[in-house]
């Protein structure tokens, strides 16, 4: 039985006078004036708790969209039991059965669900519909049809057998739960981290990102919609801290996918070390974390390309992929005719809100991520290494508003070189043309990250050295085009050193992850 192959969901345009661009500004208008109520889905039951917190759409931090509710430790360990006993059935189920479940959400997100969770994406993450389309409607779409294909691949790669000795391998579901905790920035990462394991046979508690809850009660509709039977996929919010704790102390954790900060990685990756004598099996870690990405010109660069580059890498969703980039190198010979286009392409960002769809500049996430900006912006207009030449304002009087900034430095390891911002701000560096080999060699030594980056160059010789070069600097490594946008099926994604264990995203490295093999040897 083979699995058709899988196909990326085709982008809409959204151009004025489409029927998509008014279908989802009606959406928008909808969901923006009726308040939600998000439970916990813990097993069959939607979880009410006494305590809640409510959501603002980052443009617009005064309006309100709703509330969600946190969890107390004993609905944490409640959902850890239901999703063990959904995990009795789930983990039998024949994975064309599971496969069937996930096509069918991926159908209804690029259908009938496809204006609701893009809308949802606008309003509670603060993107605009270009950004949403591909990453809410597109990206997960071909998360979840690409592990089919994958999947089916994994189970149908069996070992050699003969007349002594019939051989076969069997991928089961990791014995235990998978937790999922998901990041802000990218709804299709939300979806993805525990579908992928529980496509697999696994069952999983999964953590969204407070910013990100309007979005993900979407997500969960659809997975029931489309047959996700109750327990196998559990959401809860609450207290991050509590929630892991109690997960991580559990006998019965497997493993670990995320997405998020260095820091709170590194801190659960101790805390499962030191919980590792509890654990029936040892803990499957898979995380992707920070990054502080980069773009390298060449002298022999084409400047339009490494400019489109800049205004494109570092400003697309105000600067919070964690693929954007956000430390560039330039030779001096080109540096005056970038700069110029990239001031024209900032000139031309309209920035607001994003029911207003030629604003391609939206807030930044929340009030902390403005703050920490708004300090490193202002200590650049102090500082006399840096200079900022673009931008540099923001105002936090409705939304949380940020202009797309541009620092320049003469040096190389200043501050906003080497400090992951995650925000509308990039620092260049230029460098003279002589001092290529230098500058790569600096370019590897600034940052203890190495998830994306990007070389421009001509010169075939000088592509070469860089790739080399940097091979342990960036996972998704791009020559001649931006360090952003990698497709599911074309630029499996995933960071190496600090930004991860580099189990690519929507891969069969990834989905391998999720099972654990027996060999079955039979002599007759
Ligand atoms: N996959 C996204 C990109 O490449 C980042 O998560 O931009």
């Amino acid at each position: 039985f083979h699995v058709p192959p899988a196909v990326n969901e085709p982008v809409k345009s959204y151009a004025p006078g489409t029927p998509e661009r008014e279908e989802v500004l009606l959406t928008y208008k909808d969901l923006y004036n009726t308040k939600v109520d998000v439970p916990l889905y813990i097993g069959s039951e939607e979880i009410r708790t006494k305590k809640t917190a409510t959501m603002h759409p980052p443009h617009d931090h005064q309006h309100d969209l709703g509330v969600y509710h946190l969890a107390e430790k004993k609905h944490i360990e409640k959902a850890i039991s239901e999703a063990l006993e959904a995990r009795k059935k789930w983990a039998k189920l024949e994975w064309e059965q599971r496969a069937a479940v996930f096509l069918k959400a991926a159908d209804l997100i690029s259908g009938p669900y496809r204006y609701k969770l893009n809308a949802a994406t606008m309003i509670g993450q603060s993107k605009n519909i270009y950004q949403a389309e591909i990453d809410s409607a597109c990206e997960i779409a071909d998360f979840l049809r690409f592990n089919v294909e994958y999947m089916s691949e994994i189970y149908d790669d069996q070992p050699e057998s003969d007349e002594s000795a019939w051989n076969r391998v069997e991928h089961r579901p990791l014995e235990g739960f998978v937790y999922a905790v998901t990041p802000f920035n990218f709804t299709a990462i939300a979806g993805n981290l525990p579908s992928a394991p529980a496509l697999m046979g696994n069952v999983a508690i999964w953590k969204p990102s407070d910013s990100q809850v309007f979005s993900a009660k979407i997500l969960m509709d659809v997975f029931q919609e489309a047959g996700v039977p109750s327990g196998v996929i559990n959401m809860v919010m609450g207290d991050p801290e509590m929630i892991t704790d109690t997960v991580l102390k559990s006998p019965d954790f497997a493993g670990i996918h995320y997405t998020g900060s260095t820091e709170v990685f590194k801190n659960i990756w101790t805390k499962i070390g030191n919980n590792i004598h509890t654990y029936k099996t040892y803990p499957r870690i898979v995380g992707e974390t920070g990054g502080k990405d980069f773009i390298i010109a060449h002298p022999t660069s084409i400047p339009k390309q490494v400019s489109t580059a800049i205004s494109r890498g570092a400003f697309e969703y105000q600067g919070q992929k964690c693929s954007a980039a956000s430390r560039v190198y330039l030779p001096k010979s080109l540096w005056p005719t970038i700069r110029e286009q990239i001031e024209e392409d900032i000139a031309s960002f309209k920035m607001g809100s994003p029911e207003d769809m030629s604003n391609f500049i939206n807030a930044v996430i929340h009030e902390r991520s403005f703050d920490k900006l708004a300090k490193y912006i202002d200590q650049a207009k102090k500082d006399k290494k840096a200079e900022v030449i673009i931008g540099g304002n923001y105002d936090k009087s409705k939304g949380y508003f940020v202009e797309p900034t541009v620092i320049l430095t003469t040096d190389p390891h200043y501050t906003t070189m080497e400090t992951e911002l995650f925000g509308p701000v990039v620092t260049i560096y230029v460098y003279d043309d002589n001092k290529w080999e230098e500058t790569l060699e600096i370019l590897d030594n600034t940052s203890p990250f190495a998830l994306t980056g990007a070389v421009f160059s001509q010169d075939r010789y000088a592509a070469a050295q860089a790739t080399d070069r940097l091979q342990n600097s960036a996972g998704n490594f791009y020559i001649n085009d931006k360090p952003t946008g990698a497709v599911v099926g074309r630029q499996p994604f995933g960071g190496a050193r600090s930004s991860g264990t580099n189990d690519k995203a929507g891969s069969k490295l990834n989905l391998q992850r999720w099972v654990s093999q027996r060999l079955i040897k039979e002599t007759f």
